[in-house]
């Protein structure tokens, strides 16, 4: 299901997950469509991103006999989205693991300067305890996903994963160069940012496009 592209970056190649993300980059897609399609990629997303966490043995027992049988082992799961298109990612990925704890960050692009303003944090206590997986569709110029991976790391939080939908080579280079510990998710890497910092050829404000705001 997997193609590597460097150490860090993991594309999801799968068929399924690569013809959703055609459907979504279709500028004539309606939000209902966009975001029902957010929902399904996600899942495909979540089943890569977690297809090596640790299982042990449980002793269980089936209708007709007694077995040893594989469950999840090691450390809980935390989606953390970055506000606000983060959001569009995370109900369904809590559909696959629905004991994952859910923290919050909030985080704005300065128009201007293109920085990262962080305007909100909630996480869970012992977040630094979990395995926490970064959650925006795009990675573009990579200053909100290091912002919020730096801040995580500040709270002890040692294993982190970044998924995304698309992401710029610029965006893959900063984050890499930053945290060349976190392992970067996503289903197509694009062909570079326009003047605006949008992801060229891109599928256009994944923000607005979830949710009708423009
Ligand atoms: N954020 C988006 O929503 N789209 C882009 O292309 C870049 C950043």
């Amino acid at each position: 299901m997997e193609g590597r592209m460097s150490t860090n970056v993991h594309v999801v190649t799968h068929p399924l997950a690569q013809h959703k993300l055609t459907l979504m980059r279709r500028a004539d897609a309606p939000t209902a469509e966009f975001r029902q399609l957010a929902r399904e990629i996600a899942m495909l997303m979540l089943y890569d991103l977690t297809r090596d966490l640790p299982l042990t043995e449980q002793e269980i027992e089936t209708p007709l006999a007694r077995m040893k049988a594989p469950v999840l082992a090691g450390k809980k799961l935390c989606l953390v989205p970055i506000l606000r298109a983060g959001l569009g990612l995370v109900d369904a990925m809590l559909e696959l693991v629905p004991s994952a704890r859910v923290g919050h960050i909030g985080i704005y692009r300065d128009p201007s300067t293109l920085d990262a303003v962080e305007y909100y944090l909630k996480v869970p206590e012992d977040v630094s305890a979990c395995l926490v997986i970064v959650v925006d569709p795009m990675l573009a110029t990579g200053n909100s996903a290091c912002a919020a991976i730096r801040r995580l790391k500040d709270l002890g939080v040692e294993n982190i994963r970044f998924a995304c939908l698309l992401s710029a080579p610029e965006g893959i280079a900063a984050l890499t160069a930053e945290h060349p510990d976190v392992p970067i998710y996503t289903i197509a890497v694009d062909e570079r940012l326009n003047d605006h910092a949008y992801i060229v050829p891109g599928l256009g404000d994944a923000g607005d496009r979830l949710f009708g705001t423009k």
